[in-house]
């Protein structure tokens, strides 16, 4: 069966789908998304990357392509005609095409809008799971504007890249304090040996994640220990458990940074317990 995109109206096959060569998202990364998950074919805390997907476009001073009832069509609909059950769904919004110029097209200009949609396999995700990851560490190099979901990516594409020449699935970003920031592609965890959750406060240098919070909501309903406050690399190596989390991984655990085995290098007991738990919480729409 063929994918199918929706690009700017349309549903049309995959390897037909194009945007204009003169968009902004292909000339600047002037563009935003989002990345949910399907589960059971609903989407998984929809409300909350909506949320985030409409203070990015207002950070950069994009409109929204569509209404908000109408984008929930589209993106169950992309779901619906690729046939997800379990998996995916990709939603990128740019500040349209237009001849290039650095400065802002005319505010008429239509933003552009593209939603794909994809099947993971569940059973190889929870195989994965079960071993952990390995990280790396690497000097975060990205722009302050981090809290902003912008396609703009290549630091982070850069720095996966490096995980993966060292054998390692994630990158992890450090700030010149020394703190983690958060992966490549995902936010940041540690559990203390005093069994405390902690994950860098989303007010800095991390963007705000959808799984990080609804984790939060998890871990607060079951009265687990939980501080926002940042962690140092130094930290994390001597952290009992360690985990990422994120919309393509939920929450998965940490069992190596750098050279540095965390607890017995397997995952720990509680982010397993956690991941287990993770959709008792989150929202599912149809
Ligand atoms: N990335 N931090 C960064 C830099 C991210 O790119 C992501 C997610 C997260 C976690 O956010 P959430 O829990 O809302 O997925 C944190 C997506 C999955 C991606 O780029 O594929």
């Amino acid at each position: 069966m063929s994918r199918i995109a929706y690009v700017n109206g349309i549903y049309v096959p995959l390897r037909d789908a194009c945007v204009h060569v003169e968009d902004r998202g292909f000339q600047f990364a002037d563009g935003v998304y989002e990345v949910c998950e399907v589960f059971g074919g609903r989407l998984v805390d929809q409300t909350r990357h909506l949320a985030r997907l409409k203070r990015s476009l207002s950070e950069l001073g994009i409109g929204m392509p569509v209404g908000e009832g109408a984008l929930k069509v589209i993106l169950r609909e992309t779901v619906r005609r690729n046939r997800v059950r379990d998996g995916l769904v990709y939603l990128q919004v740019t500040r349209g095409a237009a001849k290039r110029d650095f400065v802002f097209p005319a505010p008429d200009t239509p933003p552009t809008l593209v939603v794909t949609a994809r099947s993971v396999d569940r059973s190889k995700a929870e195989a994965g799971a079960a071993n952990g990851i390995s990280v790396i560490s690497l000097p975060d190099n990205r722009w302050e504007r981090v809290d902003i979901k912008s396609t703009g990516l290549l630091p982070n594409a850069l720095a996966r890249q490096r995980a993966k020449e060292r054998g390692a699935k994630e990158a992890w970003f450090v700030d010149r304090d020394g703190y983690v920031t958060e992966g490549a592609a995902s936010n940041a965890w540690i559990i203390t040996r005093e069994n405390t959750l902690l994950t860098r406060p989303a007010e800095s240098g991390i963007l705000r994640g959808v799984t990080r919070t609804t984790l939060l909501d998890l871990a607060r309903r079951d009265n687990l220990l939980v501080s926002e406050r940042p962690f140092t690399l130094a930290e994390a190596k001597a952290a009992k458990e360690a985990f990422v989390t994120a919309a393509t991984a939920l929450i998965m655990p940490v069992v190596r940074i750098d050279d540095t085995v965390i607890g017995d290098g397997k995952p720990g007991a509680l982010t397993a317990r956690l991941r287990a738990r993770f959709h008792e919480v989150a929202e599912r729409s149809l």
